[in-house]
Order: C-alpha cells, then sequence, then structure tokens
C-alpha cells in the first residue's frame, strides 16, 4: 500500500511528564499509525514567540515519523485558541452562544492552514495517501490543491456536524463548506453528522448527494461517508484486566473500601455536561439516602484549553460546584466526590474504569466519545459495571446497552445513576455482551481499514 501521511493539529507527543495529551483524536490515530506505519505531521504544541518558527523537527518512534511544527504566538492565539476553539467548537458542539467571531482569528485560521500546507508538501510523495483530522484544518486540502497536488487526501472529523440553522451563524461556513469539497472523501462520526452536511449543502443551493455515497459541490465530486470512530478494544480490556495489580489502581481500591464507585473521565470542556452531572449526582443521593456513605464518585477532568476563557471560567465553576456538594452532603468519614484535575495514564485509566460500578458519560453533545466505549471495554465480564450514556453522544448511536439519558434532564440522570446501581447481575451482563461484541468488531482497526478503503478505492 501506499505510504500514509496523516496531518492533524495535535499530536501525541508525550509532555515533559511522559503523559500524552488526554484527547481522543490523539489516541485513536496513533492505534491506527503504528499499525501501517508513516508520517504524522502537525503542531509541536510549542510557540515559538515573535520568531518565525524553525524548520519542521522530526522525531522517529518505531515506524511513524512525526513531522512537527513549531506556531508564532498570534498563531497559536488567531488559529487555535481564536478561531478553531472559540468558533468551531462550540458551533459544531451547537453553542452559539458561546462562539466569539472576530475577522483577525478567522485570518489567522486560513494563513495557518496555508502555512501547514507549505510545510507539508516538500514532504508528500507523489503516490502517498494524505490523511487529515479535524476541524482546526479543514482549509488544508484547498491550500495543498492550489500548489498543485493531485494525491488523493481524505478529511475526518472527530466532532459533530451541526444542522444548518447553527452553522449558518458562522459568518465563513460558505468558506468551510468549500474547504470540505477540496477533499476525496469526506467522513463523520454518525449518520445524523452526515445528514446534517447534506441539508447545508441543499439548503445554500450550492450541492446535492449524487447517488453511491457522492456528493457533487462547487464543481468538484466527493465521497461523504459515515465512519465511527473505535477503540483498540481487544488490548484495552487486556491492560483492564491487568491494571488490578498497578499500585494506583491498588491504592483507589483499598481506599473506596466497601463504597460503591460511579466514575466520570472527561476533557474539562463544556461540552462534556460536568455541571449538570455533579447536579445529577447530587439530586440522586438527595432522593436515595440510603447510598448516602455507600457511594463514591470519581470524576477525573483534565484541564483542557485553559487560555480560553470560555474553560478557564469553567475550571473554577466545577471545582466550586463539588466543593459545594461534598460540603453539603459529606460526613466526617465520607467524602461523595474525588475530584481530580490532573490526566491520568490510559493503563491506570483503564483499572479505574474497571473498579467503576457505574460508568457516567453524559455530554451535551460529542462526536463519538471513545471513555464510553473504554469503560465497556474495561468491564469484568463476570461482574460488568453499567454505562450511562448521553443520547447525545456519538457513541450512543453504536452501544445499545447502555442506559440512556437526556443530560439536561438532572432527575432523569439521577434515576438512571439508582437503576444502574441496582441493577441484577444477569441483566448487566446481557447489556455489555451486546456492547462488547459490537466494540470488538468495530475496532479502531476496523474504522481505519474502511476509511483508507474509500479513500484509495
Ligand atoms: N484520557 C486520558 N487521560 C485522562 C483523561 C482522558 O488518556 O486523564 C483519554 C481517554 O482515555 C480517551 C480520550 O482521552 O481516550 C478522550 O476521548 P473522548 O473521545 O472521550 O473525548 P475528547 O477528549 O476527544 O473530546
Ligand atoms: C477533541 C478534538 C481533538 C483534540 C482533543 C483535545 O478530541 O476532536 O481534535 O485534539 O479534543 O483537545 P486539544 O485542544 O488539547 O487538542
Amino acid at each position: 500500500m501506499s505510504r500514509l501521511v496523516i496531518v492533524s493539529n495535535r499530536v501525541p507527543v508525550p509532555d515533559k511528564g511522559g503523559v500524552a495529551p488526554a484527547g481522543g483524536l490523539a489516541v485513536a490515530l496513533k492505534v491506527a499509525l503504528e499499525e501501517h506505519g508513516g508520517i504524522w505531521m502537525g503542531w509541536s504544541g510549542t510557540s515559538s514567540g515573535k520568531h518565525e518558527p524553525a524548520p519542521l523537527a522530526h522525531l522517529q518512534q518505531g515506524n511513524v515519523t512525526y513531522a512537527l511544527t513549531d506556531l508564532t504566538d498570534t498563531d497559536v492565539e488567531e488559529y487555535y485558541h481564536g478561531f478553531a476553539n472559540r468558533v468551531l467548537w462550540p458551533i459544531c458542539h451547537y453553542r452559539l452562544d458561546l462562539a466569539e467571531y472576530g475577522r483577525k482569528e478567522m485570518a489567522g485560521y486560513f494563513r495557518v492552514n496555508r502555512f501547514f500546507a507549505h510545510r507539508l508538501a516538500p514532504l508528500v510523495k507523489p503516490d502517498d495517501v494524505l490523511w487529515v483530522h479535524d476541524y482546526h484544518l479543514i482549509p488544508l486540502a484547498a491550500e495543498l490543491r492550489q500548489m498543485g497536488l493531485k494525491n488523493r487526501i481524505g478529511f475526518f472529523l472527530h466532532i459533530p456536524w451541526p444542522p444548518a440553522d447553527v452553522l449558518f451563524t458562522m459568518p465563513v461556513h460558505e468558506e468551510i463548506m468549500r474547504g470540505l469539497s477540496h477533499y476525496d472523501v469526506v467522513g463523520f462520526q454518525t449518520d445524523h453528522d452526515l445528514e446534517n452536511f447534506a441539508s447545508c449543502l441543499r439548503r445554500e443551493g450550492i450541492g446535492d448527494e449524487i447517488g453511491g455515497g457522492r456528493f457533487s459541490a462547487y464543481g468538484r465530486v466527493f465521497r461523504g461517508g459515515v465512519y465511527a470512530i473505535g477503540i483498540e478494544t481487544a488490548a484495552f480490556a487486556e491492560f483492564a484486566q491487568k491494571a488490578s495489580t498497578n499500585s494506583t489502581v491498588k491504592k483507589a481500591r483499598e481506599s473506596i473500601e466497601h463504597r460503591s464507585l460511579i466514575i466520570g473521565v472527561d476533557r474539562l470542556d463544556y461540552s462534556k455536561g460536568i455541571t449538570q452531572r455533579i447536579d445529577a449526582f447530587e439530586r440522586f443521593v438527595l432522593d436515595n439516602p440510603a447510598y448516602r456513605g455507600r457511594v463514591t464518585y470519581l470524576q477525573i477532568t483534565p484541564k483542557s484549553r485553559s487560555e480560553v476563557p470560555e474553560y478557564e471560567a469553567m475550571q473554577r465553576t466545577v471545582a466550586e460546584q463539588a466543593g459545594r456538594v461534598n460540603g453539603a452532603l459529606g460526613a466526617v468519614d465520607w467524602v461523595p466526590i474525588r475530584y481530580i484535575t490532573r490526566s491520568v495514564g490510559r493503563r491506570i485509566l483503564a483499572g479505574l474504569y474497571r473498579l467503576g460500578k457505574v460508568g457516567l458519560v453524559t455530554p451535551l453533545r460529542d462526536g463519538m466519545n471513545l471513555v464510553a466505549k473504554e469503560y465497556v471495554a474495561a468491564q469484568d465480564p463476570d461482574d460488568p459495571g453499567v454505562l450511562v450514556l448521553s443520547r447525545f453522544a456519538g457513541a450512543a448511536r453504536e452501544l445499545r446497552g447502555a442506559l440512556l439519558v437526556n443530560p439536561y434532564d438532572i432527575e432523569g440522570t439521577a434515576n438512571a445513576m439508582a437503576r444502574a446501581l441496582s441493577m441484577p447481575l444477569e441483566e448487566r451482563k446481557e447489556r455489555w455482551q451486546l456492547m462488547m461484541d459490537h466494540l470488538l468488531e468495530h475496532d479502531v482497526s476496523r474504522w481505519c481499514r474502511n476509511f483508507l478503503n474509500d479513500l484509495t478505492a
């Protein structure tokens, strides 16, 4: 097969503490690329200050060559914080109220995409296959085409694609849609996202489906498809089994004592529904006094995008909320919520998921949500926990054995926690098996194969 070149903003280069950054994209792509070998180009995560970034840094790890570029302070501010995370992210997560448009940021976004194209093009050989990931780099193919590249180029969007009325509030939505038409394959997480995309094209009168999964728009024809991202299910299940001897996992198990563990794991992001979830936990304890002192809710929430004001504000809100609930409900020998804002390594996470009688995954909107899948994969087949899952996560379309909730419905989510904690073993096993069978079959390797087959067809 031809050489694979992956491009994404975030690249899982371990930080100084040796921990790779949290986030579904980096986790999934690492597994996918290690299977194939190839090049992974992206941002180093570092700023070059006011100076022009140095040439690409190359880093070889096994069969993967990382090609990393720094960005200037202005680039980071305008492209990453400004447009990607204060316009595209909120819009794609249906949060019009949080989008902050600015011409400078929009210009920065397109400028950095051009810069990426100029750094990438010299690395590309004529028969390389390029696979671009996520909302930071939508205009990349258009820039590469303008430089004369004829390679197959695919794009996968890890986050949701919003309905037309939401997207059209964004001043440059037209350029964003045009950007996608320069790819050969455009992939989405769910059929819902693909439908939204198709209806955006139709509503603007710029294109439509022409059969066989193909679209015609802006004078180009490309494939639009659904490729639900998976995890490395079998390997993750093995991590979880082996993690029981890990000292951190052991400490966690001992400290929980006789209590039932409810676990939540999310980047600190407003899309994850963390404040609603804490409200629901409080409601659950108030409504079910028998569980006072008998349940521990562990919420692992690494800080994310702290320079973006909405994220910074959220750090305070959630910390205060967890403190308030602990103060109101706790007892001298019971801390109801254990709230951690550091990133936890994946092997330890696997062990902690397995300790959880309930996995709480309640985003207000999520492209897929790999935590939901990891929680299922980590369970003990003889005594599995119960997944409580938001109907607004992409994963809800696949994980039929979960208890589905509407995260805006605080009482409904609280009731689901009670139901999960009292669910009989037989029902837990049945629900878990249904999900595990699905995850074993639809793992990350299959996701990668399906996309690349379509891209190279
Ligand atoms: N993750 C991690 N350490 C943490 C928290 C999360 O490694 O402390 C990983 C988690 O295992 C999962 C990913 O980050 O693979 C989060 O992906 P998900 O799709 O759930 O959400 P995203 O962060 O991409 O929005
Ligand atoms: C989500 C996005 C990814 C992103 C990750 C972490 O998973 O889809 O593109 O890498 O969040 O966010 P960050 O801003 O730290 O890269």
